[in-house]
């Protein structure tokens, strides 16, 4: 059995979760379940970063105290995961008691090795993305809450790496997903790369995870949050377990934090003798009226309060279907509304309707066998058969928006059909007319065999249906065509009732 470990960045706990955060961890989520129903052994890993400066000012905003702002904090986004119905193995959280431990302990090799000095710095730095900048990311106006900073500092030497690191990244071309960010890297790599600050003093900053050999210092924000992928999975504590999912197959990330992962992240690994993930996947930023929807901009879509309105699974497959992997994507409730009607309440579920209902009326209930097929029942099972190799595809790809297209197409043919072969016709003239029953048991195979493929994107309202049509949980991996023949298919309601202008 292969074995595939996918992670999402530990998300900060100084807010609410929103619709950017869901959307790395759904789609982490998507194609996690993708590789387990194509046999694959999966670990999926989320969590929350909760140290630094950005969690400790949103604690004292609140009045309270770090250690209090986390324990409450990192529920929020506990609780969206489990509304969105994501079905992660670990949530990690950065101040669980084997990380921190772990952390000094790679502090401690790090040093032992003279891969850590002491030394002064001055610098610009970044509140708000916790990191050093430099003078040309200044002037370039991306950051926010920039002070001058002149302290005595450990560092991390990380200019050691750089020509191993570019050497890597190109001949790797996969290794940093898409290739607009590989090449933003290679472009950063082609200045001299400085040595990583991975200390703050203490007299600036408590809420930390103390350096093993300096106890005036805790160690940086990211040195700590990113070595979260390794001690997940039991580095330096279960070799075994360690050496079976490491390295990583895809660290999940938005284009915002591509260079610590690409470049922080992968020297340290350089300096700690350890494998190299084998993708950083970054994926573009969700906007709102051309902004990126972010806490500090405050345009924020709270995911809760779509989910109580349309229910997780429309979320789910809006954010899959909407944004191509890579590129920006806007949204709007509009937008949201518009795919909900025509994609989900038009196409799918008024194909399920149509064929559920002609089947109770003219099958007793039972999906009909298929014999003497002509052409066109014989194009539309093509369509059928080919679904799961489209899949497969696309999802070596990733290609998950382009998938839901592929299938959504499927559905919709299968209204076409319908609309040629006019089964109620048939079939109220003669109830035996086998062009009629073998429309309608293709039709009821192709929504089956479409649904499944969905199950990774829509997983709830796929159960539904497949439980419509008469299937359990240990069938949705079977793709053998005519599988549904003589099911009982049960009677529903509406599964996506159309949202109609408020
Ligand atoms: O950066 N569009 O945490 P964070 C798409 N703690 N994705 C978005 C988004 C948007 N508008 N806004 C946020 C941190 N995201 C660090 C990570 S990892 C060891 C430490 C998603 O809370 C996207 O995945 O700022 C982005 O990279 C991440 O949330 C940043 O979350
Ligand atoms: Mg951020």
């Amino acid at each position: 059995m292969k074995k595939f470990y996918i992670t999402t960045p530990l998300y900060y706990v100084n807010d609410k979760p929103h619709i950017g955060h869901a959307y790395t961890t759904i789609l982490a989520d998507v194609i996690a379940r993708y590789k387990k129903m194509f046999n694959e052994k999966v670990f999926f890993l989320t969590g929350t970063d909760e140290h630094g400066q950005k969690v400790q000012e949103a604690a004292d905003k609140l009045n309270t105290n770090a250690k209090q702002h986390v324990d409450k904090f990192h529920k929020n986004y506990i609780e969206l995961w489990n509304k969105l119905n994501i079905d992660y193995d670990k949530f990690i959280r950065t101040t669980d008691q084997s990380h921190q431990s772990k952390v000094k302990i790679m502090l401690q090799n790090f040093w032992d090795k003279g891969e850590i000095y002491l030394s002064e710095y001055e610098g610009l730095y970044s509140v708000s993305e916790e990191r050093f900048i430099t003078e040309k990311e200044y002037s370039e106006g991306n950051f926010r809450q920039v002070t001058k900073i002149k302290e005595k500092n450990y560092f991390f030497r990380m200019s050691k790496y750089q020509s191993r690191l570019i050497e890597y990244i190109k001949q790797n071309p996969n290794f940093i997903m898409p290739d607009t960010r590989k090449n933003e890297i290679l472009g950063f790599l082609r200045k001299p790369l400085a040595d990583l600050c991975i200390s703050r003093p203490k007299s600036r900053l408590k809420w930390g995870i103390e350096i093993p050999f300096d106890e005036n210092y805790v160690t940086y924000v990211w040195f700590d949050a990113l070595l979260n992928y390794i001690t997940a999975i039991d580095w330096n504590q279960k070799e075994k377990n360690f050496n079976y999912w490491w390295p990583a197959d895809y660290h999940l990330i938005g284009k915002d934090i591509i260079t610590t992962h690409a470049v922080y992240w992968i020297t340290m690994l350089m300096a700690a003798k350890l494998p190299l993930p084998k993708h950083i996947l970054a994926h573009g930023w969700w906007l709102m009226e051309n902004e990126k929807i972010s806490k500090s901009v405050g345009n924020v879509v709270n995911p809760i309060d779509l989910i109580d309105y349309f229910g997780e699974d429309a979320l789910r497959y809006f954010l899959m279907r909407e944004m191509t992997l890579g590129q920006d994507s806007s949204f709007s409730f509009e937008l949201f509304k518009k795919r909900f009607n025509d994609d989900l309440a038009n196409d799918l579920g008024n194909v399920l309707n149509r064929v559920t209902i002609l089947i109770r009326k003219f099958c007793k209930n039972k999906v009909p066998s298929i014999t003497n097929t002509d052409d066109t029942d014989k194009d539309m099972i093509d369509k059928i058969k080919s679904l799961h190799k489209v899949a497969t595809r696309h999802i070596e790809k990733l290609n998950i928006s382009q998938l839901i297209d592929d299938v959504m197409s499927v559905v919709r043919d299968v209204n076409k059909y319908l609309e040629i072969k006019q089964p109620w016709k048939t079939l109220k003239v003669d109830q035996s007319n086998y062009d009629g029953l073998n429309t309608l048991s293709i039709s009821a195979e192709a929504i089956a065999q479409a649904t499944k493929i969905l199950y990774p994107v829509i997983p709830g309202k796929s159960t539904s249906i497949l439980s419509i049509l008469g299937l359990n949980s240990k069938d949705f991996n079977n793709f053998e065509f005519g599988f549904l023949v003589n099911n009982n298919i049960s009677k529903h309601g509406p599964l996506f009732p159309r949202i109609e202008n408020d």
